[in-house]
C-alpha cells in the first residue's frame, strides 16, 4: 500500500527514527536460508535470531556486516519473511529489537502489528489500506521499473495469498488495531495520501499537547 514510502516521508518530515520492521522479518528469512535452518521450525528460527546482528540504517540492511538491502527485497524473500513471520519464537525474538528502536524524538515504525502489539501506547495508529489489485499493479511497476520480469496476475495472486497467512496466522495477525485510524490508498495518488497522513499526525501532536 505505499506504506514504505509514506513512513519514510514521515520519519524525513518530522525528523523522527524509522523502523522497517518488515525488512527485519526479510533478513531474519535470509539468515536462515543461509545457515539452512527450516522456516518452519520455529524454535530453530528464534535461537538463530539471538546469534546473528541486524542492522537497519536508514535504506540499508546489514546482516552480521555484510549489506543485503538488495538482497532482502525480492519477491521470493518477501514470501521466506511472511513464512518466518508466523512463528511466536520468532515474533517474540524481533520484539526487543523493535522497541529498541524508539528513540527521541520520535519513532515511525512501519508494519503489520506495530499498533497492535510492538508500540499498543503509540500516539498515532494508521493503518493504509488498498485493493490486492491496486497493490499488485504498484509492485507490477516497480519491478518493471527495475527491468525485472512480472506478471500482473501472479502478483495478485501472491498478494492475496500472503494477506491470507498474515491475517490468519494466531501470532499477531494482520488487523487494525484499536483505535486504529484506517487511510484508503486505492486510487489515492502518493501526494495525497501523505496529505492526508501529515493532517492525522497533526491533530495527534496538538491533541497530546492538550
Ligand atoms: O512489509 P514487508 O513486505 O517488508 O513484510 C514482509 C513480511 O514480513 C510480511 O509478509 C509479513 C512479515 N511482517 C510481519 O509479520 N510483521 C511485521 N511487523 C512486518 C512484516
Amino acid at each position: 500500500t505505499g506504506k514504505g514510502t509514506i513512513a519514510s516521508l514521515l520519519a524525513d518530515r518530522l525528523g523522527w527514527h524509522l523502523l522497517d520492521s518488515g525488512a527485519l522479518y526479510r533478513t531474519l528469512a535470509l539468515a536462515a536460508r543461509r545457515h539452512g535452518v527450516d522456516l518452519d521450525a520455529g524454535a530453530d528460527l528464534g535461537r538463530l535470531a539471538a546469534t546473528i546482528r541486524v542492522q537497519l540504517e536508514g535504506e540499508r540492511v546489514r546482516l552480521d556486516g555484510e549489506e543485503v538491502s538488495a538482497l532482502i527485497r525480492t519477491a521470493a524473500a518477501g514470501v521466506d519473511a511472511s513464512r518466518v513471520a508466523v512463528h511466536p519464537e520468532v515474533r517474540q525474538a524481533l520484539l526487543g529489537w523493535q522497541r529498541d528502536a524508539a528513540l527521541a524524538p520520535g519513532l515511525v515504525a512501519d508494519g503489520r502489528d506495530m499498533g497492535s502489539r510492538v508500540f499498543p501506547d503509540a500516539l498515532l495508529k494508521l493503518y493504509l489500506d488498498a485493493s490486492p489489485e491496486e497493490r499488485a499493479r504498484r509492485r507490477y511497476k516497480q519491478l518493471k521499473e527495475k527491468g525485472m520480469d512480472a506478471n500482473l496476475p501472479d502478483l495478485v495472486q501472491e498478494l492475496r495469498a500472503r494477506d491470507a497467512r498474515d491475517r490468519e496466522r494466531t501470532e499477531s495477525p494482520l488487523q487494525v488495531p484499536p483505535g486504529g485510524v484506517i487511510v484508503d490508498t486505492t486510487s489515492v495518488p502518493i501526494e495525497q495520501v501523505f496529505a492526508r497522513v501529515l493532517a492525522q499526525v497533526d491533530a495527534a501532536l496538538a491533541a497530546r499537547k492538550g
